[in-house]
């Protein structure tokens, strides 16, 4: 199939889906055989669990198909993804964060079970998914392993996503120039969306070309994400959104809708979608109508 063909988004979605909810159900913090101690794995399954768009696991999927590569290390390595993308989440809304009392439609980890149990879940949602990655039954080589971990510890440490909400807190109620808020959302939301396009291509062997049309298609599509992102917050109510709308404002966060106003901030989104489609065209990937697909709901989306 190519690009200019419809392609069944929904159908192939639903399919991707519900093998990723299966393996999380069974990966996070299972009671079965082993339980986690004093609650923290109901923190933690409640984290993950029942909610979410599930974005960053569908663009590794997508990106495995497009280089043909092994499902069964897509499927770790999906659920490592959206792992460290939960822990995110928890410490975003914290107290000490961004103070938030609703996501995916139900009251926030540390509201429903304390400050402490909710630093500790995403502490473990984040060691959990580097042992995904390290399979023992032999399912992804071990340099294939290695290369897993560096991309995805690159993508959340300093160099992406922690080191992009550093940049967020330390912004409150300044005016950022265009590249201070461009850095800033490349590193806290970009990294580890380019990180799934990157990875779910690391299931397989894509050429050199193929791999940096992947880049470039990752980071045009990360930073649209947040681009969208900062304009829902405007345009989207909370039960829309299942989490609190006109946070950003009322923070006084510096995003693409303070700095360009909105209507530019939903060309520019459009403009990166452009991208992202040139990119893979340029990738000489033959199966992309997943990526192409997800890279149009992803910039389009109502929530
Ligand atoms: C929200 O991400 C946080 C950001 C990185 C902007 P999503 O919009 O992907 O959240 P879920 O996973 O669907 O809840
Ligand atoms: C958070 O950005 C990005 C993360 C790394 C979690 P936001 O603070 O804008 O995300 P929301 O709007 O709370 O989901
Ligand atoms: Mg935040
Ligand atoms: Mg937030
Ligand atoms: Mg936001």
């Amino acid at each position: 199939m190519t690009d200019h063909q419809p392609f069944a988004l929904e159908a192939w979605s639903a399919r991707q889906l519900s093998a990723v909810e299966q393996s999380l159900k069974c990966w996070v913090a299972h009671p079965e055989p082993r339980p986690a101690p004093a609650g923290l794995g109901d923190a933690m399954r409640y984290a993950v669990l029942d909610g979410g768009k599930r974005l960053r696991p569908l663009l590794v999927m997508a990106a495995c198909d497009a280089v043909d590569g092994s499902a069964a290390a897509a499927m770790r390595v999906a659920c490592a993804v959206e792992l460290i993308h939960a822990y995110s989440l928890v410490h975003d809304d914290m107290p000490c964060m961004d103070n938030d009392v609703l996501r995916r439609g139900k009251p926030t980890v540390h509201v429903k079970f304390g400050e402490a149990q909710a630093l500790l879940a995403g502490d473990a949602l984040q060691a959990l998914a580097f042992e995904l990655l390290t399979p023992e039954d032999g399912s992804i080589d071990a340099a294939r392993q290695a290369a897993l971990c560096r991309m995805l510890a690159q993508a959340a440490g300093y160099q992406g996503m922690a080191g992009g909400q550093a940049i967020d807190l330390a912004s409150v109620g300044k005016a950022l120039s265009s590249e201070q808020l461009h850095d800033m959302h490349r590193l806290k939301t970009g990294a580890l969306l380019q990180a799934s396009v990157l990875m779910g291509a690391a299931c397989g062997a894509p050429s050199a070309t193929a791999k940096n049309a992947l880049r470039d298609y990752g980071a045009a599509v990360g930073l649209a994400f947040q681009v969208v992102d900062d304009i829902l917050d405007v345009t989207a109510d909370s039960a829309t959104l299942g989490k609190t709308a006109g946070k950003d404002e009322a923070q006084d966060k510096p995003t693409f809708v303070s700095l360009m106003g909105l209507k530019a901030s939903r060309n520019y989104a459009q403009e990166l979608l452009s991208q992202a489609h040139h990119s893979l065209k340029e990738s000489g990937l033959k199966n992309t109508a997943a990526l192409s697909a997800l890279a149009d709901m992803l910039v389009n989306r109502s929530t």
